[in-house]
């Protein structure tokens, strides 16, 4: 049977942020900045022709497929202040509702005001109050700096380094990181 949370991605809100589906409204916004190839020096590659181009992320190639419901979730980041969708994090390869790997991207105009920490912060709790899953993910480049810290002031613990391994498109040390649900509830987050 489908979860809930396959067929309603909930909306989230914190003190300076909403986080929610993308939709075609959100296209001028990403424009700004989802093409930025500071973006990517951490993916080893350039900004591709669809995040130079967000408005094609909505022209879909084959209509006629039925597209199954995903339990992945894949988040705007919206900028309360300006109505501004100034990022992008998201859950996904969720497997058998037990665990899934966390990413996100942010607009370089807004680096290290706090922001994604403060959208991860939520979307762990959103996770193991609201879904089964019992473990996160995380993976970063020992290079990116931002990166680690978000995932560490978000709890998560570093588990080991990988060795030249490969990353999005390119081979790296990088770090895994993990949260378990045991991990969140022991902090005093007991709502579960
Ligand atoms: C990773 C990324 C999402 C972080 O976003 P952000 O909103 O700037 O993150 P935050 O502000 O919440 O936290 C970043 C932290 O790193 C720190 N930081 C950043 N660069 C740093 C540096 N060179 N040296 C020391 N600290 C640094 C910031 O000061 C901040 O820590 P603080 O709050 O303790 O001061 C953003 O850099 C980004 O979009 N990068 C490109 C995409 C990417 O790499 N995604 C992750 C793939 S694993």
């Amino acid at each position: 049977m489908l979860k809930d949370y396959e067929i309603n991605k909930p909306i989230l809100e914190t003190d300076r942020l909403i986080i929610r589906v993308i939709n075609e409204s959100d296209v001028a916004d990403l424009k700004e900045w989802l093409g930025r190839d500071e973006i990517y020096t951490y993916w080893g590659r350039k900004a591709s022709k669809s995040e130079k181009n967000p408005e094609l992320m909505f022209i879909d190639p084959r209509p006629w497929v039925k597209r199954k419901p995903s339990p992945d979730f894949d988040w705007g980041i919206v900028l309360k202040e300006s109505n501004k969708m100034i990022g992008m994090i998201a859950v996904f390869n969720i497997e058998n509702a037990r665990m899934g790997d966390i990413g996100y991207r942010v607009n370089p105009d807004y680096w290290n005001m706090g922001i994604t920490t403060e959208a991860l912060k939520e979307v762990v709790r959103f996770i193991f109050e609201n879904t089964e899953l019992d473990r996160l993910n995380g993976r970063a480049d020992v290079r990116n700096i931002a990166s680690n810290k978000v995932m560490q002031k978000c709890g998560f613990i570093k588990e080991g380094t990988i060795r030249q391994g490969k990353m999005v498109s390119v081979y790296c040390d990088y770090n895994i990181y993990g949260l378990l649900r045991e991990d969140y509830m022991s902090r005093g987050n007991t709502h579960v």
